[in-house]
């Protein structure tokens, strides 16, 4: 039998607490306005104090084990994509795995933004393809909030992300006629690196972290927002198409583009870029601003609750974002 991958369920989870721009406006100078015309966002959730990443998290995994039929004995391993971990060392996917209950299984962890989901998906597609295992648990999840300087000075960031999660169950079938991981396509570029960063604490730095890095603004987000845009609305049509090419497929034949929710103007320019009409790229960052590497699988697990994807149809899943990374993946669901 041919092993491939295909997506057993899909699940995700936001707090329950809503920021909305005119909640922002009375934090720092900025204005719903400016919010909705620059990036689309409308508002976006924020965790509680005492929630985790891997709380989130453990949320999405336990909607996407319902989803799929699993119990948590069912999980072989762990793919656990973020950016904001609960600690700087050891990973999120250890602790969701203490967390789950589950057995000693492995668990790897991702570290690449917002192209997180897209690049465990492909390491998860390739395990299970090799044979090393049969099912595997997919994180994408981002707790954000206390990363952003609700302030003035931190308005350039603060007003675009949110936190989030979202989990796919992955398990191997046979066969290409049903549902299946068809294939993936990844990019990076360092030069890039400091473009959309946060800088310290980091190895690099002596000393490791200090108080005048967490006084003059080092600690926390920095991104060259206009770079970020000029390069993401050329490279995420690219690699669309270029993972679309690798297996025959034209865009008129995706039922759904599901793009890493970074900014309504870039999602709008792929759709033009790729001729598609509105309702065949998926978008929801008017509610949940950018999730990082949640934004792929919340936007999935709600287009297929909501009938937007049905088995069989063909999906691709693009991102692009720090590092510069970008990444596409083409699949039956
Ligand atoms: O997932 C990671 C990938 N990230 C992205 O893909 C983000 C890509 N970039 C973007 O989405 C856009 O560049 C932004 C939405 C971040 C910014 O939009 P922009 O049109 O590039 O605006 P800008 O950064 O050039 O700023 C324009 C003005 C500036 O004022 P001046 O210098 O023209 O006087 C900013 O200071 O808007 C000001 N500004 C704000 N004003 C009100 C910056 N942030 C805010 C704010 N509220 N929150």
């Amino acid at each position: 039998m041919t092993r491939l991958t295909r997506i057993a369920g899909l699940g995700h989870y936001v707090p329950p607490r809503v920021v909305t721009n005119h909640d922002l406006e009375q934090l720092m100078d900025t204005s719903d306005a400016w919010i909705q015309e620059r990036s689309g966002i409308q508002e976006r959730h924020f965790a509680a104090d005492d929630t985790t990443c891997t709380d989130m998290a453990a949320e999405a995994a336990r909607h996407a084990l319902d989803a799929a039929g699993w119990t948590p004995d069912d999980v072989q391993f762990i793919v656990f994509a973020t950016l904001s971990p609960d600690l700087f060392f050891p990973g999120n996917g250890v602790l969701l795995q203490h967390q789950l209950g589950l057995g000693e299984v492995g668990a790897m962890d991702i570290r690449n933004q917002c192209t997180g989901f897209v690049y465990g998906l492909s390491a998860a597609d390739g395990l299970i393809r090799m044979g090393t295992y049969d099912r595997i648990l997919l994180i994408g999840a981002e707790l954000q909030s206390p990363a952003l300087r609700l302030t003035t000075e931190g308005r350039d960031t603060a007003v675009l992300f949110g936190d989030g999660a979202g989990a796919a169950c992955l398990e191997v079938t046979g066969g290409r006629d049903g549902s299946h991981v068809l294939g993936h396509r990844m990019h990076s570029n360092g030069k890039y690196a400091l473009e959309l960063c946060i800088r310290r604490p980091g190895a690099a730095n002596r000393p490791w972290i200090s108080k005048e890095m967490i006084d003059d603004g080092s600690s926390g987000i920095y991104m060259n927002g206009r770079e970020v845009f000029k390069h993401a609305v050329t490279k995420f049509p690219a690699v669309i198409l270029e993972v679309l090419a690798d297996h025959g497929v034209t865009p008129d034949q995706l039922a759904l583009v599901i793009p890493h929710q970074a900014n309504m103007r870039i999602t709008e320019a792929v759709r033009k870029r790729l001729d598609l009409p509105e309702a065949k790229v998926y978008s929801n960052i008017q509610r949940y601003g950018n999730t990082t590497a949640g934004s792929i699988p919340i936007a999935f697990s709600e287009a297929v609750r909501a009938g937007t994807v049905k088995r069989g149809d063909l999906v691709c899943l693009a991102s692009f974002g720090s590092g510069f990374t970008w990444a596409a993946s083409l699949l039956r669901y």
